[in-house]
């Protein structure tokens, strides 16, 4: 279970300083935003090249960017562990995902909430981690939406069936409320943006969301020998 904190509600006059208030998370979600994929402007390259060069942890870079064919690749040149762009944007996705691989990055893409799972089924081998948006993409604060669960459901049994190694990532609206049904449904990457930044204590509300999405998956605690009858026995 790995929990990555958004700074799109982080102070952006002092990023370096607001990384270093997360020491407990896996890595950094960057969210670059173009205005015109999605309506609102965030940072771009020399942000996350900077970033890259004063962060001990590694960059997840989330393009909310058109035209990612040409914009992804220099975000893994320039030092992202991981960059996810969107299925809905790509004109070549899976020769992006390669490129992105080549240059030593992690590749992933992005699904909106309405865009199927399912052309991706076949493709897993190409990425890395699949990112399915539980907001419409754009801002921080918005509500998790539930609709998406069953999406996240039919990506996780697809990667079983595929015994391959791809994560599941989950983006918007991730709180110590909705993180355990994301975790139940199978996701194991957390974004979080407001509900780790707007903590007092930033690196405590990491703790709390990965032990919660952990005690999620875990079932019910073991209190010891459990006899339920002659029925458990055949
Ligand atoms: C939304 C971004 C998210 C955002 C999440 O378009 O992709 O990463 O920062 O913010 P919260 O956790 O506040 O919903
Ligand atoms: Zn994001």
């Amino acid at each position: 279970m790995r929990v990555h904190p958004s700074i799109l509600s982080a102070d952006f006059t002092d990023l370096a300083a607001e990384v270093r208030r997360i020491p407990t998370a896996d890595a950094v979600h960057v969210d670059v935003m173009d205005g015109h994929f999605v309506p609102n402007l965030t940072l771009g390259l020399p942000v996350v090249e900077r970033l890259a060069q004063v962060s001990d942890l590694p960059l997840d870079c989330h393009l909310m960017v058109e035209a990612p064919d040409r914009w992804a690749p220099a975000y893994a040149e320039a030092g992202a562990a991981g960059v996810t762009f969107h299925a809905e944007a790509a004109a070549a996705p899976v020769r992006l995902a390669r490129e992105l691989r080549r240059l030593g990055a992690r590749a992933a893409v992005a699904l909106n909430p309405a865009t199927p799972v399912e052309p991706w089924v076949d493709l897993l081998g190409e990425v890395d981690m699949v990112l399915l948006m539980t907001v419409e993409p754009g801002f921080g604060g918005q509500s998790f939406l539930d609709v998406v669960l069953p999406k996240v459901r039919r990506l996780r049994a697809a990667i079983s069936a595929a015994g391959l190694p791809v994560a599941v990532q989950v983006d918007g609206g991730v709180s110590a409320e909705t993180v355990g049904r994301a975790a139940e449904a199978g996701a194991d990457v957390f974004v979080a943006g407001s509900a780790v930044y707007g903590a007092e204590d930033a690196a405590a509300a990491v703790e709390d969301l990965r032990a919660r999405a952990a005690a999620a998956v875990a079932g019910p605690v073991d209190s010891g020998p459990v006899d339920s009858g002659p029925a458990d026995r055949g």
